[in-house]
């Protein structure tokens, strides 16, 4: 068997998916860091040190944070178009991975949950919790308003961390587990949020004491 080195399509996915996980790593992995460490840290600090800490913290989580989830999402829409929209030698247009006999695949079902919730995350990124922390630390909101614009920063956040539970499902399903079942896809859900909420529940005593 080959390496398949001359067959651009498999060798081009296998990378986006590289690129895809490997960015997603990144931005969840900050939501994560944002979720069940900084919201306990940032109960623990006074006034003056938040002054000191979160001018040099935040900035820089929130690079990461928001880049890694423009490439998650520009990988991810390459992925879809090259998985569902587009056949090799065929050209553009639904695969058999999309649409099978007439109707949508159970596949194609568990992306377009995969991705309905992930791209509600996205968008949660980049039109609320960024705009809304830009402001806050360049100063340009104080007061009331950066009260505010805070509130709102968390509650996107939060909703942003209850998503990834059951988008991840709706990521891996589609390769790994192929059919779609209604209740396998419910069950999923389910444990998608329960294990967010375990994870919030547990940041309250998880590494308090050594
Ligand atoms: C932002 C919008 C996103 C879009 C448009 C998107 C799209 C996709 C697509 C089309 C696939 C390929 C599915 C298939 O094999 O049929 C995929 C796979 C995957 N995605 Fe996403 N995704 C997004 C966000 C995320 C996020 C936030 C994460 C994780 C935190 C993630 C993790 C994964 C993983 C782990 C895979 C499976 C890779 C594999 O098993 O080969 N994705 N995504």
């Amino acid at each position: 068997m080959g390496l398949a080195l001359g067959d651009f399509y498999s060798n081009f996915n296998l990378l986006m998916r590289w690129l895809h996980v490997f960015a997603a790593i990144i931005w969840v992995g900050h939501l994560y860091f944002f979720n069940f460490v900084n919201l306990q840290l940032q109960a623990s600090l006074d006034d003056d040190a938040k002054k000191i800490v979160n001018p040099q913290l935040m900035p820089r989580a929130l690079w990461w944070f928001r880049w890694g989830a423009m490439i998650t999402f520009i990988a991810g829409l390459v992925l879809f178009t090259m998985i569902y929209m587009y056949t090799p030698g065929q050209g553009f247009g639904p695969t058999a991975l999309f649409r099978s006999e007439g109707h949508i695949t159970g596949r194609a079902i568990w992306i377009l949950f995969g991705m309905s919730f992930a791209v509600m995350m996205w968008y949660n990124v980049w039109f609320k919790i960024w705009p809304a922390q830009k402001k806050i630390l360049s100063k340009q909101a104080t007061g009331d308003e950066a009260t505010k614009l805070r509130t709102l920063a968390a509650k996107r956040s939060r909703m942003n961390t209850y998503l990834s539970g059951p988008m991840l499902f709706g990521m891996l399903a589609p390769s790994h587990y192929g059919s779609l079942n209604v209740v396998t896809l419910g069950v999923a859900t389910a444990v998608g949020l329960i294990v967010i909420f375990r994870c919030y529940h547990l940041s309250k005593s998880a590494g308090k004491t050594v």
